[in-house]
Order: structure tokens, then sequence, then C-alpha cells
């Protein structure tokens, strides 16, 4: 693939690797978020910094609505709860996928209008609430979290939007898995011949939704996947499909807004696994990206149904962790270095996935895998959210 000859210019760049990290390191500290005009502003401004040592005592001590200590420093929290959402509007929404043989084939990209009232930084996730009825034909239907796949000013730069990718959720009797129905039978549009079709309640409420349709929105919350606040820092990044998600946000933080391009001086790579090319995720943008910092930024990807790979002994299909093979020299050196910070987001199998590819060269370098991750987690710098 032609992706496969990007150039390796930036990982020459990267920082010299150091096999054993000082204790001391963690460059794990999420970022300060910016000025946004809102409640949580307001709230953050009191905290700024403070200093590391007083982190936890500050922590208990202090309950302030909407804000929660992360590392130090004051990120949004919960601002909207579900009994109180916050009601915003679609700005726009855009199905960035094309057809395929499968029936949950369609991704959205959702826009989303807050007013300034849910700021967020990159990494955390927002809830919607569904009209209903849910599954058990609750009225309102439960809240579902998404991963925002914005950067904190949103995708227009204005503080104002937030934007989410989603799939939509569609089972079909005889197309794959399916043991619920909530359509009654013969009433799809799509699937009328179906015994059975179940449409996920939010998911179809958010692909669904047009220019001006209101939203309930609660949260913000997460703080597993936030930016370490080291600009030298390095990350790598694993998603399999919507798992993009954080690392949408987490991207045009570094390399595209206004207010923070140019500040990161490390370096990224993006593996995202997908089922068919159709299903590939914002892949112009990554292009883009990796035109624009190609010292900084590579992108590859795994098309599980269309490139075979014998070291996938479950289903020889091209995984996210087959494809990272590919480059283990060099991404090897990366997850050494103390600077850099792994991400997973999206199936749960990427774990054990990242544990294929690397537990050969740390016991090969004298280490036992588990330490070695227990390292990792303990150093912050291994954030994953799976499911
Ligand atoms: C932290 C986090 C971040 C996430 N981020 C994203 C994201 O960025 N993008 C994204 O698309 N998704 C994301 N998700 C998943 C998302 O929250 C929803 O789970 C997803 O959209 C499906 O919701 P739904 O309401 O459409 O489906 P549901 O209607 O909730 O259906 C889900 C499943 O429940 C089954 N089901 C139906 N009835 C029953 C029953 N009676 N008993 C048991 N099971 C039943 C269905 O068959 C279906 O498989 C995230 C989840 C988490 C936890
Ligand atoms: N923050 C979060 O926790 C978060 C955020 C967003 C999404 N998610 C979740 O992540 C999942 C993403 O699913 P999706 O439907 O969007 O993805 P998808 O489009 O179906 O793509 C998933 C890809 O991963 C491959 N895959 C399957 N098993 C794997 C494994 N063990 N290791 C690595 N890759 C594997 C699939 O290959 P095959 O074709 O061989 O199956 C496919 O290519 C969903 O469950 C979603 O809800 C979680």
């Amino acid at each position: 693939m032609a992706l496969d000859a990007a150039p390796l210019a930036f990982i020459a760049a990267a920082p010299p690797v150091a096999t054993a990290p000082p204790s001391h390191a963690s460059t794990s500290a999420p970022r300060r978020i910016g000025g946004t005009a809102s409640v949580a502003a307001t709230a953050l401004a009191v905290g700024a910094v403070v200093g590391r040592g007083s982190v936890a005592r500050r922590a208990t001590a202090v309950k302030k609505k909407g804000v929660r200590v992360v590392e130090g420093k004051e990120i949004p929290w919960n601002l909207f709860s579900p009994k109180a959402p916050y009601k915003g509007s679609c700005v726009s929404k855009e199905t960035i996928t094309t057809k395929t043989a499968l029936v949950n084939w369609e991704t959205c990209h959702v826009i989303m209008d807050h007013g300034g009232k849910v700021p967020y930084i990159e990494g955390q996730s927002i809830g919607v609430i569904a009209p209903g009825p849910d599954k058990k034909g609750e009225t309102p239907a439960k809240i579902r979290l998404y991963s925002i796949a914005s950067s904190s000013p949103g995708d227009d730069e204005s503080n104002k939007t937030v934007s989410l990718v989603v799939k939509r959720v569609v089972e079909v009797s005889g197309k794959g898995w399916c043991e619920y129905s909530n359509v009654p039978q013969g009433q799809d549009a799509e699937f009328p011949d179906a015994e059975k079709v179940y449409r996920g309640v939010c998911s179809s409420h958010i692909c669904d939704m047009n220019a001006g349709d209101d939203v309930m929105i609660t949260g913000p919350t997460g703080a597993e996947m936030l930016l370490p606040e080291d600009p030298e820092a390095n990350m790598i990044f694993m998603a399999t499909g919507t798992g993009i998600a954080p690392f949408r946000s987490h991207l045009r933080h570094l390399f595209h807004d206004k207010v923070s391009k140019g500040n990161f001086k490390g370096v990224a790579w993006l593996f995202l696994g997908v089922p068919y090319s159709e299903s590939l995720l914002y892949d112009e943008e990554w292009k883009e990206m990796q035109a624009e910092f190609p010292d900084q930024f590579r992108y590859d990807y795994a098309v599980s149904c269309e490139e075979k790979c014998e070291k996938n002994k479950i289903n020889g299909e091209m995984w996210v962790q087959h494809k990272m093979m590919q480059h283990s020299d060099d991404l090897w050196d990366l997850v050494k270095d103390p600077k850099t910070h792994v991400y997973m987001c999206g199936l749960k199998g990427m774990e054990s996935g990242f544990a294929e590819c690397f537990q050969e060269r740390v016991e090969a370098e004298g280490m036992v895998y588990a330490e070695f991750l227990k390292k990792m987690k303990k150093d912050k710098r291994y954030h994953v959210e799976v499911y």
C-alpha cells in the first residue's frame, strides 16, 4: 500500500531511546484548557494550576460542581447530568462511510451546538439521551456515552460545538448476529423481509438527525484519554472503527487548530483498523496532516476484509496490531521511550494485540512483559478505553 512507503523521517526526530524510564518520569498531566467563556471556565479559572503534592488533598477537600482535579489540573466534569441535560442542537450530520456488504456500514460525523455551555478537553466523552423508547420501553432512553471527535475549540473553532463520530447499530436476522428486535416484522423499510431487525436506540437517533434538531447532552466526562502536557511527548494511537474519535480530537489539537498548532514538538503515529476501504474514517484529514507534518505525523491503516495477515491466528485478517507488526522496529524504539504514550480506543482485542506486538521484544531485552506493562501504567503512558 502506498502509505507503507510514507517517510520515516520523523523517527529520526524522536528523542533518544531509554530502556528504563526514570522513576520520576510522568508526562501524563492533562493540558490546561483555554478560556472558554462558560460555566466551567469560571470554575476552572479559580483552580488554575496547583502543585502536584497538593493535588490529592485538594481533590478531596474541594468539591466544585462541574470540575474535577486530574493530575493537578482542573478539567470540566459532568456540568450536565442525565436529570438536567443541556439542550443543544444539531448543526450538521454527514454520513462519512459508503455502503459495504455489512448491514452496519454507516458511520456519521455529527456536529452539535452547545452554545459554549459544555466545554471539554481533548480525550473526553459526552452523553446523549435519545427520546426513546429505550430497549425496555423507558422514555426518554438512558444515556449513551460517545467519545468526543472534535478538539476543544470544536470543528469550527468557535468553542461552541462538539462533534461525534457515531456508527449506526443495525442488526438483521440472517445477516450476522441478531438476537433482539425493535422493529415490527415486515415494517423495516430497508429490510422488509427480515424476520428480526434491531436498530440501535441512540445511534439511530444521532444518525437520523437533521440540522436544527434538539439533542440532549450530558457530561463532559473521562480522564483516561487526555493528552500529556509535555509538548515533546510522542503518541501512538491505536483505533478500531469509531474508536478513532478521541484521536481526531487529539490530532486536530496537535496539528490543526489555530490556538495550538505548532506547539507540539513530538511525534504522533496513528493506526486505524476498519473492515473495508469504504469504512475508513477521516482518511483525507490524516493524509493532509501527513503531507503538512511529514516529520511529526504518520498514518497507517489495516483493512481487515481486504488484506490477509498470517500472523492473525483468529481470522487471518489484517488488524491494527498486525499492521503495527510491520513497523515493529521503529515502534519498539518509540514504545521504550519514556516520553511515548500509547493510546487504544475501540475494541477490547487491541490490548492483547499490543502484547502480541511487543511481548517478544520486551523479553528479548531481559524484561518481563507484565512488569513492563505495569511500569507503563504506573508512568501513566498507557491509555486504554476499549470494550
Ligand atoms: C466511553 C464510551 C465511548 C463511546 N464512544 C462511541 C463513539 O465515539 N462512537 C460510537 O458509535 N459509539 C461509541 N460508544 C458506544 C455507544 O455508547 C453506544 O453503545 C452505541 O452507539 C450503541 O447504542 P444504541 O443505543 O444505538 O444501541 P442499543 O439500542 O443500546 O443496542 C446495543 C445492543 O444492545 C442489544 N440489545 C437490545 N435489546 C436488548 C436487551 N433487551 N437486552 C440486552 N441487549 C439488548 C442490541 O442487540 C445491541 O447489540 C461508546 C461507548 C462508551 C462506553
Ligand atoms: N471510548 C470508547 O470506549 C469507544 C469509543 C468509540 C468506539 N468504541 C467501541 O469500539 C468499537 C468499534 O467498533 P466499530 O463497529 O466502530 O468498528 P468496525 O468499523 O467494525 O471496525 C473494527 C475493526 O477492528 C477489527 N477487529 C476485530 N477484532 C479485533 C481485535 N481483536 N483486535 C483488533 N482489531 C479487531 C475488525 O476486523 P474484522 O473485520 O475481522 O472483524 C474491523 O476491521 C465499538 O464496539 C464501539 O462501540 C469505544
